[in-house]
C-alpha cells in the first residue's frame, strides 16, 4: 500500500447496532471533507472477499443517521480467521484502490482489523456492539438504544406481572458479558439479575430472595437473566414449582439490536467515525477508536484485545441494594 490517502473503505461487521449508520454517515463526511474517496464495503468481511462495494458520496449517507441496523448490511466471517483468506482480502481492497479501511464491530471484527493491518491494509476500528463487552472501551455504539429498548419491554411486562401478581423471568442479551442485564435491572427494578460475572445459585440466589420479597409484601417479581447462562423456561418452572408464584418467561432476543439510536448513540457514533478518520489521515493504523474516561480517544488494537474489562463492582451492588 502506498502511504498516501487518497481512497478509504468502510465495513460493518458482526452483529448489527443501532448508531452503526450514524458512524458510516460520520465517516463518509469527514473523510469527503478532507478531500478523500470513500466506498462502503457490503455485507462485512465477505463483501470485502468478494469485492462487493459501492462509492459513497456526502448524499448517499443522507437520511441514514436516523435509522437503525446498518446501511451497509453486515455479517460474521469465520473465514476471516485463516492467513489466507486475510490476504485474498487485502488482494481485493488493492483492486478497489484502498489505502485504508475503517471496521466498525466487535472483538472478532477487531481481529480481522489487525490481521489486514498486518497483512499491508491500513486499518482502524470502531466499537459497534449492543454488548459493551470491548475490553478496551467504556462504551460501544449500541448499548444506550439497547437499553431503551430492553427498558420499554421490561416497563411492560412489569404491567402484567403486577396486575396478576405473577413473576416475570427475562432474558436479555449480552455475549458473555452482564452489562445489558445489570443496567437493565437497575432501571427496571429486577428483583434479581443473574449475570456470567458472578457466580449463582438459583435456590439462594432466586428462590430464597423470592420468598423473602414476598414475606416482606412483594406480590409480584422480574427476574433478569443474561443469555447463555441457563434456559429461561425452565427457571420459570422452577420458580413456580418452589415458590407458588405463577410465573412466566420471556425471551427479548434480537429486538434489542434494532430500532431507532438514541441521542447518545447517534453523538458517540459520529465522535468515533471522525476519529477513526483523522488517525488514518494521521498516517496511524492498527489503532481502536475508544471510550476512555468519558472522552474519546485511541488505542493499538493488540493492546486493546489484551485487555480485560471488569463489570464495575459498584453497579451490581447498587442492583442487589435496591433488590430489598
Ligand atoms: O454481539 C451482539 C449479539 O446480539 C449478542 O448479544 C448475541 O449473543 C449475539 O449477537 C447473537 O448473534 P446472532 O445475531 O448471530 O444470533
Amino acid at each position: 500500500m502506498n502511504n498516501k490517502l487518497n481512497k478509504i473503505g468502510i465495513l460493518t461487521s458482526g452483529g448489527d447496532a443501532p448508531g452503526m449508520n450514524a458512524a458510516i454517515r460520520a465517516i463518509t463526511r469527514t473523510a469527503i471533507y478532507n478531500g478523500l474517496e470513500v466506498v462502503g464495503i457490503q455485507e462485512g468481511y465477505n463483501g470485502l472477499l468478494r469485492g462487493e462495494y459501492e462509492i459513497l458520496d456526502a448524499r448517499s449517507v443522507g437520511d441514514i443517521l436516523q435509522k437503525g441496523g446498518t446501511y451497509l448490511r453486515t455479517a460474521r466471517c469465520e473465514e476471516f480467521k485463516k492467513p489466507h483468506v486475510v490476504l485474498s482480502a487485502v488482494e481485493q481492497a488493492r483492486k478497489i484502490g484502498l489505502d485504508g479501511l475503517i471496521v466498525i464491530g466487535g472483538d472478532g471484527s477487531f481481529r480481522g482489523a489487525r490481521d489486514l493491518t498486518r497483512a499491508g491494509l491500513p486499518t482502524v476500528a470502531i466499537p459497534g456492539t449492543i454488548d459493551n463487552d470491548i475490553s478496551c472501551s467504556e462504551y460501544t455504539i449500541g448499548l444506550d438504544t439497547c437499553l431503551n429498548t430492553v427498558k420499554e419491554c421490561i416497563d411492560k411486562l412489569r404491567d402484567t406481572s403486577m396486575s396478576h401478581n405473577r413473576c416475570s423471568v427475562v432474558e436479555v442479551m449480552g455475549h458473555g458479558a452482564g452489562y445489558i442485564a445489570i443496567y437493565a435491572s437497575i432501571a427496571c427494578g429486577a428483583d434479581c439479575v443473574l449475570i456470567p460475572e458472578i457466580p449463582f445459585s438459583i435456590s439462594e440466589d432466586v428462590i430464597e430472595k423470592i420468598k423473602e420479597g414476598h414475606k416482606k409484601g412483594k406480590k409480584h417479581c422480574i427476574v433478569i437473566v443474561s443469555e447463555q447462562l441457563l434456559d429461561p423456561a425452565e427457571l420459570a418452572k422452577t420458580i413456580q414449582a418452589e415458590t407458588g408464584m405463577e410465573t412466566r418467561a420471556t425471551i427479548l432476543g434480537h429486538i434489542q439490536r434494532g430500532g431507532i439510536p438514541t441521542m447518545r448513540d447517534r453523538v458517540i457514533a459520529s465522535q468515533m467515525g471522525a476519529k477513526a478518520v483523522e488517525l488514518l489521515l494521521e498516517g496511524k493504523s492498527n489503532r481502536v477508536v475508544r471510550m476512555k474516561k468519558g472522552e474519546i480517544s485511541d488505542i493499538d488494537i493488540e493492546e486493546g484485545l489484551a485487555m480485560k474489562k471488569e463489570l464495575p463492582k459498584d453497579l451490581i451492588d447498587l442492583a442487589n441494594m435496591l433488590s430489598i
